[in-house]
């Protein structure tokens, strides 16, 4: 599973790009399943039929980025951030583009690291004038993180783990699940999640499933003065409680505390004071669809070196398989 979290987490996908995540994803998928489309937003959904209850499960392709506003006199490109990302974590980082144009980020003269905003900084792709650069780069294209993935042995680095960890999650339990499910399974792998859960919001209208369920990464308190939060990397999947998006349907939460205890399972419960995800979407589509979530503890969320524990992908993709196969 290492060796497809590497090639996702290395491919290129910023919210409303996701043709290139996706394409390498149906590869994936396709001879595991029933049927596969692709929907008018670019949601790539795959069934696994059946006749007991219809789930949606859901993680997203896409990740944060930035876009291009203007390019200046000198070739420089002012942007704008694609989710949420700070300015923080872009100094000295290095971007890429789709057309595989590298480039690094600089900032105008500071008096205090107070001042880094955005508007002040500018991305630099070595173009010697405007002119050149209008050559490589047009305005509105966008940019993500360029660096490659870490494996530390039990632990993960990589750039947008969230949410590729959460489609390795799913592609893994669907060559899992076989056919021991009777149940009908929607597996979607949503777009623009990051910009306000758009994909996941027209997926659950057209499919109306019964339940959902996304894989996504949640945050942790297990670094030094950390906000508190009481989920740590390595104690298993996290099932979530609440963020700001949704209150999860205690149906769909009891059901996989159940499935992970019967199982002996290790997990962890997950109030997260912020953010949301795709369940929150699609649990209030149509009359309201009952929604959990599985989330992979995560470090560093939206930085270009996010951090998980593999044996958390692992039990989370046990979780989901099971949960999948006793839904009732
Ligand atoms: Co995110
Ligand atoms: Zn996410």
């Amino acid at each position: 599973m290492k060796q497809l979290i590497k090639k996702l987490t290395e491919t290129y996908g910023p919210s409303g790009n996701e043709h290139n995540i996706r394409k390498k994803i149906k590869e994936e998928i396709q001879d595991y399943v029933d049927e596969l489309r692709v929907d008018n937003l670019g949601n790539l959904i795959a069934v696994k039929k059946g006749n007991g209850k219809k789930i949606m499960v859901a993680a997203h392709m896409d990740e944060v980025g930035l876009i291009v506003t203007s390019i200046d006199e000198k070739g420089f490109l002012r942007f704008s951030k694609v989710g949420g990302v700070s300015e923080f974590y872009l100094l000295g980082q290095r971007v890429i583009f789709e057309n595989g144009i590298i480039a690094t980020l600089g900032t105008e003269k500071l008096e205090s690291m107070k001042e880094l905003k955005m508007d002040k900084m500018f991305i630099d792709i070595g173009a010697k004038d405007k002119k050149e650069a209008e050559q490589m780069i047009s305005i509105g294209d966008q940019a993500c993180y360029y660096r490659e993935f870490s494996d530390l042995n039990k632990r993960i680095i990589a750039k947008a783990l969230d949410d590729r960890i959460g489609c390795c999650v799913l592609i893994q339990t669907i060559k899992d699940i076989g056919q021991s499910s009777n149940n009908e399974i929607y597996f979607v792998f949503t777009v623009q999640e990051e910009v306000g859960l758009r994909g996941a919001k027209t997926s659950a209208f057209s499919i109306n499933p019964d339940i959902g369920i996304a894989v996504d990464v949640t945050a942790t308190g297990d670094t030094p003065k950390a906000k508190t939060m009481a989920v740590e990397l390595g104690k298993g999947p996290a099932i979530k409680i609440k963020d700001n998006s949704i209150l999860c349907h205690p149906k769909v939460r009891n059901h996989l505390i159940q499935t992970a205890e019967k199982n002996n399972i290790p997990y962890q419960l997950e109030v997260l004071e912020f953010g949301g995800t795709d369940s929150g979407a699609i649990s209030v589509t149509k009359e309201g669809i009952p929604s959990g979530v599985i989330s992979i503890p995560c470090r560093y969320i939206h930085t270009p070196s996010e951090m998980i524990d593999y044996d958390d992908v692992l039990n989370a993709t046990k979780l989901l398989t099971e949960a999948l196969i006793s839904f009732e």
